[in-house]
């Protein structure tokens, strides 16, 4: 095992480190920002059922449905097709509307996952066309999906999802490109800026692992709080309540993610000196919505930690910590934002003695209802 974890002391800080590559592999032979392609034989050999498509449905668990919610966003934005995020849980049992020109789109990093196994099953017996975006090759959804894509991310052991999540999110945005491209929903010129930025996106998330010394000694801060809020808006909404999830599994610290505005109708009233507020702020992506948000939790004492742009001064000036990455087109935000993220709950966890890849009552997949 020591052997297998490289050095690292835990598979969850290894998988973390490896996101880089895991990116890079993921995009490799599919991406060719030269040419100003995206090659995906799963997507282009199907290409007429998600043009003809009048929605898609993500369904998913834990982690990979947060990669869902992001996902929605982005070809949302970029292709112009409607999209629907369901719990597969929830799906399931709720006797939900399946036309069959719906696309259902199942992502699984294990591709074991029960509940979301059934919502396939279902939407299949309605005539909906599966696509499975999938880590494991071979697994049992990769094999009953009509087509898919697998993630390329290499095997995952720690229980807390890292690099699934983000190269999760790297093959649905090329399927949202290449989705966008074909329905012309998006300029030649606009697809290229997006297949150079993505290329760019694992020497970024180098940047921002560089962080690490400096979320180590945040995390020592805030490891004897009980409660921490995230917040993000838009595209890293759904990286608030990743976060969250992150420092609910490893170090069992109650967190919630929640839309930095959606704050005043309720968490607000948790704020007080005692409670850590982690907030994205990212240059791209409501910015001084997201520093007044930030105003309002100083007012109340709150402790922020901002998650930043590069070279950021704003967020600075209120924040008790900020934890900078590099910039990127809104859209790609989430690959860099949840870099942090990551980092701040591994750390808190190790300070407080957990059992970070084998969190208490969590078992890898989910094979049981
Ligand atoms: C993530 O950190 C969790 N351990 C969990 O939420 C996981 O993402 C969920 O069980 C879904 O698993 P899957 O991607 O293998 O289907």
């Amino acid at each position: 095992e020591e052997i297998e974890k490289g050095g690292y002391d835990h598979f969850m800080l290894k998988e973390i480190y490896e996101q880089p590559q895991a990116i890079k592999d993921t995009f490799r032979g599919r991406m060719l920002p030269d040419q100003g392609i995206i090659k995906m034989a799963g997507i282009d050999e199907h290409m007429n059922k998600f043009l003809n498509a009048k929605r898609i449905i993500i369904v998913a668990c834990g982690t990979s449905w947060h990669a869902g919610l992001v996902a929605e966003y982005i070809i949302e934005e970029l292709a112009r097709v409607p999209v629907e995020v369901e719990y597969a849980s929830e799906f399931r049992y709720r006797n939900p509307i399946i036309d069959k020109d719906d696309i259902l789109i199942a992502i699984s990093q294990s591709g074991e996952t029960a509940d979301t196994m059934a919502a396939i099953k279902l939407a299949k017996e309605n005539g909906a066309f599966v696509f499975g975006v999938c880590n494991v090759v071979g697994s049992s959804i990769s094999r009953e999906a009509h087509a898919g894509a697998y993630t390329h991310a290499g095997p995952e052991i720690g229980v807390a999802s890292t690099k699934a999540f983000t190269t999760q999110i790297t093959v649905l945005t090329l399927i949202a490109l290449q989705l966008a491209k074909k329905k012309g929903a998006i300029s030649r010129s606009k697809f290229h800026e997006y297949l150079v930025e993505l290329d760019s996106i694992p020497n970024k998330v180098k940047k921002a692992l560089e962080s690490n010394d400096l979320i180590e000694q945040i995390a020592h801060v805030y490891k004897d709080a009980k409660n921490c809020l995230y917040l993000g808006r838009g595209f890293n909404f759904p990286v608030a309540l990743e976060g969250a999830l992150k420092l609910k599994e490893i170090s069992y610290i109650h967190a919630e993610g929640y839309p930095a505005a959606e704050m005043k109708h309720g968490p607000i009233a948790l704020i007080d000196e005692q409670m850590p507020v982690v907030v994205i702020a990212t240059r791209k992506g409501h910015y001084e919505k997201v520093v007044s948000n930030i105003q309002e939790i100083k007012s109340r004492e709150g402790k922020i930690i901002g998650i930043v742009t590069e070279g950021d001064v704003d967020v600075r000036d209120l924040a008790d910590h900020v934890i900078e990455v590099p910039d990127t087109l809104e859209c790609l935000t989430p690959l860099l934002t949840t870099i942090p993220l990551q980092l701040l709950s591994y750390h808190i966890a190790i300070a407080l003695d957990r059992n970070v890849d084998q969190p208490r009552n969590l078992a890898k997949s989910v094979t049981v209802e």
